[in-house]
């Protein structure tokens, strides 16, 4: 267990683990499971995830996702390099278990490594080693349900493709009439640019990294826990045709989030030279945070 979460109140903190949200998606989507079995995700959810989901469909409002932007997007906690950030990520290490958890970086490796061996290009590899690292949010004080999770958007009617949709019904945008119609505060088809997702790790790692990646993988960051999209195709009318040219990608990027832990744990010694050189071919030495 995180010796950093563990010094949280745990009352507040339902997962033992940041992973075992990224787990209980693994499960939701396991491969070639029906859509039937699909459907029992609920019953499935151990009761800690459910107490996740409670919380994170209660506190994700609107303002609380304008507020975080204000405070993190600005980019003013000082500079620091990718694997600075990648060693600081890790210290969220699981150690009750050193055997069979993975580190948050071997996660990462697993991800990019993966992508690597089917011959994407190096940008795509690239997405794949950064695409976590905004859950140091969790390091800088923030509670789980502010860290992880589906994202989905706020300001407007929640897709019943989101998972635990009834727990919206504690979240106090549920009571603003503006804020349940199908389109709320957007424009038909105005672009998720302007749609405010839910705050956490990937809009933060967009926000860091933007301006160093190609398109494809700003929305492979920028969009990877939003699976009401990406995998129910909910809120295309949100949505302009860049963002659905672009969801392709974020699609092609999914399976080696989900699907690569099983592989061989990466042994970082042999692989560092290609990261370092790949992580020097598109970022500066420090980047802000
Ligand atoms: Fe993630
Ligand atoms: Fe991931």
């Amino acid at each position: 267990m995180s010796a950093v979460l563990d010094r949280q109140p745990l009352a507040n903190q339902p997962l033992q683990e940041l992973d075992e949200w990224d787990d209980f998606v693994a499960t939701r989507y396991k491969q070639g499971k029906s859509e039937e079995e699909f459907r029992n995700y609920a019953h499935d959810a151990n009761p800690r995830v459910t107490e996740f989901y409670r919380q994170n469909h209660r506190y994700q409002t609107l303002d609380f996702i304008r507020q975080k932007k204000a405070e993190y997007c600005g980019l003013t906690r000082g500079q620091k390099s990718i694997w600075e950030m990648a060693d600081y990520l890790n210290t969220l290490v699981d150690d009750s278990d050193p055997d069979t958890d993975l580190t948050q970086i071997e996660h990462l490796l697993q991800t990019s490594e993966a992508i690597r061996r089917d011959g994407h290009p190096r940008w795509f590899v690239l997405a794949g080693f950064v695409h976590d690292l905004g859950k140091v949010l969790c390091l800088y004080g923030e509670p789980q349900w502010a860290v992880v999770g589906d994202t989905f958007p706020a300001g407007c009617a929640y897709s019943d493709q989101i998972v635990f949709p009834e727990f919206f019904a504690d979240n106090p945008d549920s009571k603003v009439p503006e804020y349940q119609t199908k389109y709320g505060i957007y424009e038909p088809n105005c672009g998720l640019d302007k749609v405010h997702l839910s705050w956490g790790h990937d809009e933060y790692i967009y926000t860091v990294t933007r301006d160093y990646l190609p398109e494809p993988a700003q929305y492979m960051l920028r969009y990877h826990s939003f699976y009401a999209a990406h995998r129910h195709g909910a809120y295309q009318h949100l949505m302009n045709d860049k963002d659905k040219e672009m969801f392709e990608w974020v699609r092609k990027f999914n399976p080696y989030d989900l699907y690569s832990k099983g592989a061989d744990r990466p042994k970082l010694e042999e692989i560092k030279p290609y990261y370092d050189d790949l992580v020097a071919e598109f970022f500066p030495d420090k980047i802000a945070w």
